[in-house]
């Protein structure tokens, strides 16, 4: 089937207390782990594409890898996402080269020049035919949110007191809030935690009071959540004991997100974790083969983890597995 929006997907999830992974792509063997997945689980997924990617990997590129992807699943209802667009220019680039939803990114803007900014891409967006769904985004995560940098400590939580105005202003099909989530794969200080029975660092607990208070003032509308990466410690170890050095690394509970997925939450952003995989399985094909030069081996290697990455978070933490069906 061809791309499809966030519309059908999100009314789904939103109803059956689950979530749908947003996980971002930079190349071909990434489209095809996340899809594999997906597809071995009949779950519908949302592939993301950051400005970054877009400028390493080239827009079309992987606009064309990511519509092969459809011709291999066929019955998949599959995403095209623009994850981070930070103007009107950006969105309307992505939406005319075939895009089928955007995120404009205004959030650390002025409020009223996110909703200006915003209003001006769902415009373009929903006038678009077909129709290409809008998220936004209200309060700053900590961390890297793309070229827009946050620093520890300058982070703000969405103010719920915001979020009606803003949806009814801005006409956006979905809202990205902060709750205590942040970009990357160092998402807390070894200071901002307590350490359990065994020493494991425990973060502090995401702020599901503001969640549940937006969830109130705008009741069945989406939400989405950035910087959910866990951070899987064996990916940390492996890469750690391979040449590597990422000490204190450190992400979201999985339980977490797994009740953030049965409230208002539909979408769930998962980057870092892919990366921790394929960095993990490449840095050990190489110390275990250090005679191999062809790409396919390591690279497939790294594949194959990601896609393990994938499927396990899409039964274990999203719960979407098998809503493939419902979503179109
Ligand atoms: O939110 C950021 C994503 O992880 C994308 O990161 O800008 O390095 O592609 P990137
Ligand atoms: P992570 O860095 O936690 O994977 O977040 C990814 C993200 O939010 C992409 O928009
Ligand atoms: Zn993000």
């Amino acid at each position: 089937m061809p791309l499809v929006n966030t519309k059908k997907m999100f009314e789904a999830a939103y109803n059956g207390g689950y979530a749908i992974g947003a996980f971002n792509v930079n190349n071909m063997e990434i489209v095809q782990a996340i899809t594999e997945a997906a597809g071995e689980l009949n779950a519908p997924v949302i592939l993301q594409v950051s400005s970054g990617a877009r400028k390493y990997a080239n827009a079309k590129y992987l606009v064309h890898m990511v519509k092969a992807a459809c011709e291999n699943y066929p019955d998949l209802p599959i995403v095209l996402h623009l994850d981070h667009g930070d103007s009107f220019e950006l969105c309307k680039s992505c939406i005319d080269d075939g895009f089928t939803s955007v995120m404009i990114d205004c959030s650390s803007k002025p409020y009223e020049e996110n909703v200006a900014i915003t209003k001006k891409v769902v415009e373009y967006a929903h006038n678009h035919v077909p129709y290409v769904t809008v998220e936004a985004e209200l309060g700053t995560l900590a961390g890297v949110e793309d070229e827009v940098k946050v620093e520890f400590g300058k982070s703000s939580y969405t103010d719920p007191n915001q979020v009606e105005d803003f949806v009814k202003r801005t006409g956006v099909d979905s809202l990205a809030i902060a709750v205590g989530t942040s970009h990357g794969a160092y998402k807390f200080k070894a200071e901002q935690c307590t350490r359990n029975e065994k020493g494991i660092l425990v973060p502090p607990a995401l702020r599901f009071d503001i969640l549940k208070e937006v969830s109130k003032r705008i009741p069945g509308f989406p939400i989405v959540l950035h910087g959910s990466s866990s951070v899987p410690q064996e990916y940390v170890k492996i890469i750690n004991e391979n040449g590597g050095k990422m000490p204190d690394a450190i992400g979201i509970p999985e339980e977490q997100l797994r009740e953030a997925a049965t409230l208002s939450v539909c979408k769930i952003n998962i980057d870092s974790d892919l990366r921790l995989a394929m960095t993990a399985m490449i840095r050990k094909h190489f110390v275990e083969h250090p005679d191999h030069f062809d790409p396919r081996q390591y690279l497939g290697d790294g594949r194959a983890a990601v896609k393990e990455v994938v499927k396990h978070k899409i039964k274990d933490v999203l719960g979407c597995d098998g809503k493939a069906d419902i979503s179109k």
